[in-house]
């Protein structure tokens, strides 16, 4: 199959190499990282293959996968929600996925995968090891640092979080430069619009507004972990902008609901496998984690 047009006008994907300091034939950019993530899926999976999850984790990746008709082989995490590399060696041997899903920091429990995790998943994985770093700029360390040629690592990023730009709908990867020629044979002709493109280009102009930002966030969220230690509440170190706790003294469902009824909303995490309970928070505003702690002081005493 040959590869289609390249999309017309002036796409960001230089500006974003330039960003990463990589080559622009390494990125692949698309309207927004699920349509990445959808296009991995095109290109690599499909019926007869299959893709790894480690659960719970961000929800899209089996989905996609399954609406490509790629098989989903969903390990489990350890009892502290790490990742558990005998846990990822046993899908991998059994399962010989074409794409292992990792997501850094993971989605929904704010928790990042170490480098040497990422290398080993890296070295066990019988294809492509996809991480997904939607929240990768509030952590400490990236996985672009273990991309290179040859390697079967892909680093996919959005513009809808740090950059606040979730509506503009852009994302892309970064890939060794023959996965990337690979993605563009499924791509669409044409499939990001130039609005898009010059959005995702003039947003790499403030990288330094980007960056005062998530220092702030990451400052914040380093207050409301310290908030959340003076609770009866077990949470999981965050390397994102929100974070994972479980209240020890009433159910989630109740705390949600009183959290609700004093005008803070926060996500219900009891639906994802082994988070029965558990609730996330955003960090916000120094004013609107005030808020939330103080409403969540009052519910946990009721
Ligand atoms: C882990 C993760 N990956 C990807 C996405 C989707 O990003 P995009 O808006 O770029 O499709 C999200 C959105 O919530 C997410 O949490």
């Amino acid at each position: 199959m040959a590869a289609l047009p390249r999309p017309a006008g002036d796409p960001p994907a230089p500006a974003i190499a330039e960003r990463h300091g990589v080559d622009p034939a390494c990125v692949f950019a698309a309207n927004g990282s699920n349509e990445v993530i959808q296009s991995l899926c095109l290109a690599y999976g499909g019926p007869g293959r299959t893709a790894a999850v480690f659960e719970p984790t961000y929800r899209l990746h089996s989905h996609i996968a399954t609406v490509t008709g790629t098989a989903v082989a969903a390990g489990g995490r350890g009892g502290d929600l790490a990742l558990d590399l005998d846990e990822v060696r046993r899908v991998v041997v059994d399962a010989r996925p074409v794409l292992t899903f990792l997501c850094s920091p993971n989605n929904p429990t704010g928790m990042i995968d170490s480098p040497e995790a990422v290398a080993e998943v890296a070295d066990l994985a019988s294809g492509l090891v996809v991480v997904d770093e939607a929240y990768g700029d509030f952590a400490d360390w990236s996985a672009l640092e273990l991309v290179g040629p040859g390697r079967p690592v892909v680093v996919t990023r959005t513009y809808s979080k740090t950059w606040s730009m979730a509506a503009a709908r852009l994302g892309y990867l970064v890939a060794p430069a023959e996965v990337v020629s690979q993605l563009e044979r499924v791509a669409l002709p044409y499939h990001l619009d130039a609005v898009t493109q010059a959005a995702g280009r003039l947003a790499l102009r403030f990288q330094a507004e980007m960056q005062a930002r998530v220092g702030a966030i990451v400052a914040e969220r380093r207050r409301l972990v310290a908030g959340l230690e003076a609770l009866p509440v077990h949470q999981w170190p965050s390397a994102a902008n929100f974070v994972l706790f479980r209240p020890l003294v009433a159910g989630g469902q109740a705390v949600w609901q009183g959290l609700l009824e004093r005008g803070v909303l926060v996500r219900d995490c009891a639906s994802w496998p082994g988070l029965d309970g558990c609730l996330r928070v955003t960090v916000g505003t120094p004013d609107e984690d005030d808020a939330f702690l103080a409403a969540l002081t009052e519910v946990l005493e009721a």
